[in-house]
């Protein structure tokens, strides 16, 4: 056999989900069947994004969420996407959605998961053909199976979830995900229409040289994020904003660098949301080497009360976090 004429095509992600069960004898097979069916809304979603400019879901589709953001026609797509897929694979009994006010009930009621999503994130980014993203963090129930998760299902903190995970409709379109054994990296193969493992067990790097903030609020910041940034400054780190978390996030876990978004004058808890944003890339940024914070706490052991709620959040690289961290540590010190 000549190897250097077909090439192997590599591990694709179903093969590597059904291969990480079988490490567990008594899986039931239920959560890979869930990462499956996120894995497929996400081709979808892949194909729309693609087409964006070709079809008619650029713009805005004319409504607010229920954080009074204006919702964009993609997002909207997006996030009948993904419940549809959740609804019909039928291992999920509840769904929280940056896009809907309240829980969805699946009517799966035997389903034993909950999953919390942001359906397209970095909706600014959508007609101007730069990097957007999917984020979800999935959860087990912990009422009795055979009726609607409760609130209590839903409003778990991120150190119970049992998988997490994003997409990156990018350059190339990127799934990683964690089930808390690692961080493995996919990427997605269009003309195959499949998912191929090519970031396998993805490490952060201790320390980096980018930090990526909104500098445009810099006036608002807190006192300590301000003093953090000029010390970005001193030693002449380099700034890098998408303005997608996803984007700035990936970036930043492979190269090493740091992303915050602090409370701002306007934003007084930060923008981010804890259920659907801030726990999914913590677990990743943690199993990767990283960490994740408020500023002050670990952002998985924040106890949600709301399921849009929002904090800040410095995430990345481990030293880089310490360090953003003791300023602001200063900063209540002499308050
Ligand atoms: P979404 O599109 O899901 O509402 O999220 C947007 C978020 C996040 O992706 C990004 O990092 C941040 O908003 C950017 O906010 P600013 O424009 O305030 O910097
Ligand atoms: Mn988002
Ligand atoms: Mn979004």
């Amino acid at each position: 056999m000549n190897e250097k004429l077909g090439l192997p095509v590599g591990t694709t992600l179903d093969r590597f989900i059904m291969r990480k069960q079988e490490d567990f004898p008594f899986a039931t097979g239920e959560l890979s069947q869930l990462l499956r069916d996120i894995a497929l809304a996400a081709k979808i979603v892949n194909r729309e994004i693609n087409r964006a400019g070709l079809l008619d879901v650029t713009g805005a589709y004319g409504q607010q969420n229920v954080q009074g953001e204006d919702q964009q026609k993609l997002d909207v797509i997006a996030n009948i996407r993904f419940i549809r897929a959740l609804r019909n694979g039928g291992e999920v009994c509840s769904i929280i959605s940056e896009e809907e006010d309240d829980v969805i009930q699946t009517g799966n009621t035997r389903g034993k998961y909950i999953v919390a999503i942001d359906p397209l994130d970095g909706s600014s980014n959508i007609d101007v053909n730069v990097s957007i993203g999917t984020i979800f963090s999935i959860y087990r129930r912990i009422s009795d199976q055979g009726c609607d998760g409760t609130m209590e299902d839903c409003l778990q903190s991120g150190t119970r979830q049992v998988a997490a995970g994003y997409v990156i409709y990018g350059s190339s379109t990127m799934l990683v995900y964690t089930t808390g054994a690692g961080v493995n990296g996919f990427t997605y193969d269009p003309t195959l229409g499949e998912f191929f493992l090519s970031h396998p067990n993805m490490c952060t790097p201790k320390t980096g040289k980018i930090y990526s903030i909104n500098e445009g609020t810099y006036n608002s910041f807190p006192e300590g994020v301000k003093q953090y940034v000029q010390y970005c400054k001193e030693n002449e780190y380099s700034a890098r904003y998408i303005g997608s978390l996803v984007g700035d996030f990936h970036r930043n876990l492979i190269k090493g660098g740091i992303y915050i978004y602090p409370a701002t004058a306007k934003a007084p808890n930060g923008k981010l949301r804890l259920m659907y944003e801030c726990n999914a890339l913590a677990f990743i940024a943690e199993q990767a080497g990283g960490k994740a914070t408020n500023g002050a706490q670990r952002i998985m052991e924040l106890v949600p009360t709301e399921l849009h709620e929002r904090c800040p959040l410095f995430i990345g690289s481990p030293e880089m976090v310490d360090k953003a961290e003791e300023f602001l540590k200063v900063e209540v010190a002499v308050s």
